[in-house]
């Protein structure tokens, strides 16, 4: 591999850079004829994603990738999660890219193999992962051809597809992802014990359940309560039983489980706001299970479609926000007051509020615009 970027006085300049606005940057000469300023400001970039997204790498001579590999990887703290789940003695990631899954989520097995098309990245994981002292057997080609080839069996096997159109038009059909799981999925299946994949939190999930073979669990992933990642499990057997968890990272909810169809077996009851309401995280929203969370936590919704739950008892271990609040008239609403406003099934949206009532965003205190049974209400957090 050519590493001309490693010379020590490139990664000095590298390092005096990595606050440097990267536009005019890349206006400049590289002050070193071997390598082009686009090179530099490919590893700058890869530093400044590192500290957010995979700080393990922050290390020295570790090599970063373009930028829409680093957009593509997982981040450390969703990769770590998934570790927890997975162990046994042979992992294959059959779409490495960076490595980041793969890294973690080998950590509880013996032989790891990684698979990439894509040559030139799979030289910087190899190379980074010596730096790294960990082992694997890496392998550059298209996962279809590796299957045709293999006859190993995997107690995982872990894919994590990307977007066929690079372009970014959302695509939420498995189909449209390379590979296309829907094809390949009875071969997976024969090879491991486990079939890992991981997809897109825009996914529809009735959708997953309906056309991929041997489901038996669903993780949603949220960090901070924003969902990352949808993973779904796929066994040999038919499972007749699929467990989702809805999990909340770097938050003190607890992990929220259930099963598929319970959902579709559970009704709501339904009451004006109490004392304490209740918005559920986006992981539990991404699950869809609306009347089920009334129900295990013993709360009322407040609409069909209002996915906020009341209670005068305050259920403290609810996943989401909990509020203490009282009901409020519009006109009890002083201008230039500073709320976080909320709108949820309400027809305005909380800039179009903002403005209607002339306030102003932030502070402790919450303003939620809503529909209860009755009609549309104003919540105020006291
Ligand atoms: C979303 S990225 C994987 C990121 C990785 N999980 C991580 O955490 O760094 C998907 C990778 O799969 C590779 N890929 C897609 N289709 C493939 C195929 N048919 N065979 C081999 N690799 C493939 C792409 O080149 C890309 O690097």
């Amino acid at each position: 591999m050519e590493k001309i970027i490693l010379n020590q006085e490139i990664q000095n300049y590298i390092n005096a850079n990595l606050n440097t606005d990267l536009h005019s940057l890349l206006l400049k000469k590289s002050p070193f004829p071997e390598v082009s300023m686009q090179e530099i400001v490919q590893q700058i970039k890869g530093k400044q994603v590192a500290q957010k997204k995979f700080p393990f790498l922050l290390k020295d001579r570790i090599i970063f990738p373009p930028q829409l590999n680093l957009e593509q990887s997982s981040s450390e703290k969703t990769a770590l999660y998934k570790s927890r789940i997975l162990k046994g003695k042979k992992f294959i990631d059959l779409t490495s890219g960076f490595g980041i899954d793969a890294y973690y989520l080998s950590q509880n097995f013996d032989e790891i193999t990684l698979v990439e098309q894509n040559s030139d990245l799979l030289e910087i994981v190899e190379h980074n992962w010596d730096i790294l002292d960990k082992k694997a057997k890496f392998l550059n080609q298209k996962l279809e051809d590796f299957l045709n080839d293999n006859k190993a069996y995997f107690n995982v096997v872990y894919l994590d597809p990307a977007r066929r159109d690079n372009n970014k038009n959302k695509v939420f059909l498995l189909e449209d992802l390379s590979p296309n799981i829907i094809e390949i999925q009875e071969e997976l299946r024969l090879i491991s014990d486990e079939v890992v994949i991981k997809l897109s939190p825009l996914i529809d999930l009735k959708y997953l359940v309906s056309v991929l073979k041997g489901i038996f669990r669903i993780e949603i992933i949220a960090v901070k309560n924003d969902v990352k990642e949808v993973v779904v499990f796929l066994s040999k057997e038919n499972s007749e039983n699929i467990i989702c968890n809805c999990v909340n990272l770097e938050s003190d909810e607890s992990v929220f489980t259930f099963n598929w169809g319970d959902e579709e077996n559970t009704a709501a009851e339904y009451s004006e706001p109490e004392k304490f309401i209740y918005i559920p995280n986006n992981s539990i929203l991404k699950a869809g299970i609306f009347n089920l969370i009334s129900q295990r936590f013993g709360l009322k919704k407040l609409h069909p479609n209002t996915h906020i739950y009341t209670s005068n008892e305050k259920v403290n271990d609810f996943p989401g926000r909990i509020l203490e609040v009282e009901v409020i008239d519009a006109k009890q609403i002083k201008k230039k007051s500073q709320f976080n406003i909320i709108s949820k099934n309400y027809p305005l949206k909380p800039e179009e509020i903002k403005r209607k009532y002339g306030l102003k965003d932030g502070g402790d205190q919450y303003l939620i615009f809503t529909q209860s049974k009755k009609g549309k209400i104003i919540i105020k957090s006291v």
